[in-house]
């Protein structure tokens, strides 16, 4: 089983001072950069490009940047984040008319690349694309906006995800977003996922930007997840 990584969301990070808070969230523990990207068009928001994944690589960001698109189209954006540097580039497969194609093409650009499940969103997407996949992501709210409560049901269906993942034999990592924290992140991690994205769980409310609340939680986070055995 893949180490456990924890992906702090941007979505809840102070803006005004984006480079500072990523630097703050790593140096706290935190693995990736989890980096959605929302169009007003596939999801009722809009937020980051890629003009700000290369303004944070040419911060100094070395960590994995996570870049979730809730795009659509997809394929027009995916060379531009590959050229910003993003490591993983994952999509809604209903956003793309040709799921397969779009694997391809992040692949391709040298990106690690996944598949994104709404809620309701089958699995079933899966079928012939997991040797195409690289990251499995079950979104455990509606896609859109931070600070939204887990969706009970998801519980279920990482453990369909782990099932299927092991089953393949591939080195998958299988990903958590939404209403994600450091009460509830043991039963999710029991549930199958390997990896954890949390914004306002890490960034959220009480935080006020101080770097060493992000410590605590993070620690927090880890201690839960350390009493889990799979
Ligand atoms: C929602 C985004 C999430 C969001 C999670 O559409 O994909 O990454 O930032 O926020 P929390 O952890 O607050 O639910
Ligand atoms: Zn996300």
């Amino acid at each position: 089983m893949a180490e456990d990584l924890i992906a702090p969301s941007i979505l809840s990070a102070d803006f005004a001072k984006l480079g500072e808070e990523v630097d703050n969230v790593l140096a706290a523990g935190a693995d990736i950069v989890h980096f959605d990207v929302m169009d007003n068009h596939y999801v009722p928001n809009l937020t980051i490009g890629p003009l700000v994944c290369s303004a944070l690589r040419k911060h100094g960001v070395t960590a994995p940047i996570d870049v979730h698109l809730m795009v659509d189209p997809v394929d027009r954006i995916v060379p531009d984040f590959a050229k910003a540097g993003a490591t993983y580039i994952t999509f809604h497969p209903e956003a793309s008319n040709h799921i397969d194609r779009t694997l391809q093409l992040i692949r391709g650009e040298g990106c690690k690349s996944g598949l994104v499940f709404n809620p309701a969103t089958p699995l079933s997407y899966l079928d012939y694309v997991m040797d195409k996949v690289d990251m499995v992501l079950l979104m455990s709210v509606n896609p859109g906006f931070g600070g939204q409560s887990f969706i009970p049901a998801t519980m279920d269906k990482l453990r369909q995800a782990r099932r299927m993942i092991d089953e393949s034999g591939l080195d998958i990592r299988l990903e958590i977003d939404g209403g994600v924290k450091a009460d509830n992140i043991a039963e999710i991690k029991a549930a199958g996922a390997d990896t954890y994205v949390s914004g306002s769980g890490i960034f959220g409310k009480g935080n006020d930007g101080d770097p060493h609340r992000y410590d605590t939680i993070i620690r927090q986070m880890r201690e839960a997840m350390a009493a889990v055995s799979r």
